[in-house]
């Protein structure tokens, strides 16, 4: 299993920021939405990569602790989203979340936790953290992810200076593994190589609600934060905090 925080090195970082910002643009518009009744409140955001979706945050007027395990995902999101009340490391599922009017995260940053229950204790935490009428939306890949997606399969991409090739599988019902190699130009016009392995573990989404509801969070199942196409097996978890305090 890979230390949290050796998941995207300088290389694999700046590839998803440059090449991979798609998804969080995609989810911002419906994100936004979801935000406006804790407008004037403090968002934190989980698994915020090269703050691609926290730039959108920032943007539109709110107060955002964007957090992430990597270093230089968190390195790519101080350039990217300046503005940020804090942009800090904070690696789930053990360390503290602060208290929030919300919890946001896209691109499925819970299924790169090591086990089911490290996801369930993850998902423990954000909701325990969040204040009353407090706003829960974020997104995890599904059991039916791979199945949807036609894993295994073979990916490239090719730009001018990076490449990328990613072989994906299931070992198992419950894994989805990519394997990456990329290829980035150094200024001399030579290229360097760097590989890494991603192990995601899928959840039954289904089991989600009733584990955030004994936790004070009434949530539901999606398939969008608004009026995006996400990728079938990627399900939202949209929800909000019972009127009790975090601690309830
Ligand atoms: C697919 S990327 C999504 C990044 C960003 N949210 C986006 O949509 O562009 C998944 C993110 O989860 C982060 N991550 C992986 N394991 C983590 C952990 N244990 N705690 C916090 N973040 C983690 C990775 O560093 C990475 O930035």
């Amino acid at each position: 299993m890979a230390n949290p925080e050796s998941y995207y090195r300088a290389d694999l970082a700046r590839i998803h920021h440059l090449g991979f910002g798609f998804h969080a643009e995609a989810c911002a518009p419906g994100i936004l939405a979801l935000l406006e009744p804790v407008r004037g409140g403090l968002v934190v955001e989980l698994g915020c990569g090269s703050g691609l979706l926290t730039r959108h945050l920032v943007d539109a007027g709110h107060a955002v602790i964007a957090t992430d395990a990597s270093p230089s995902m968190l390195d790519l999101a101080r350039e990217h989203a300046v503005g940020a009340q804090e942009i800090r490391q904070l690696v789930l599922p053990d360390d503290p979340i602060p208290e929030a009017d919300a919890i946001v995260s896209v691109g499925h940053s819970l299924n790169y936790l090591p086990t089911a229950d490290a996801i369930d204790r993850a998902l423990i935490s954000a909701a325990r953290s969040l204040r009353p009428r407090g706003v829960f939306a974020i997104d995890l890949c599904d059991l039916t992810y791979v199945e949807a997606q036609h894993v295994p399969d073979v990916k490239t991409w090719i730009e001018d200076d990076w490449s990328l090739i990613t072989r994906r599988s299931a070992p198992t019902q419950d894994t989805f593994v990519r394997e990456m190699t990329m290829f980035t130009r150094n200024d001399d016009g030579t290229w360097r190589r760097d590989d890494e392995r991603h192990d995601n573990v899928l959840i039954d989404t289904s089991h989600v609600p009733p584990l955030l509801a004994e936790h004070g969070v009434d949530a539901t199942v999606g398939s969008a934060f608004g009026s995006e196409k996400l990728p079938d097996g990627l399900h939202t978890i949209i929800g909000t905090r019972r009127r009790e305090g975090p601690s309830g």
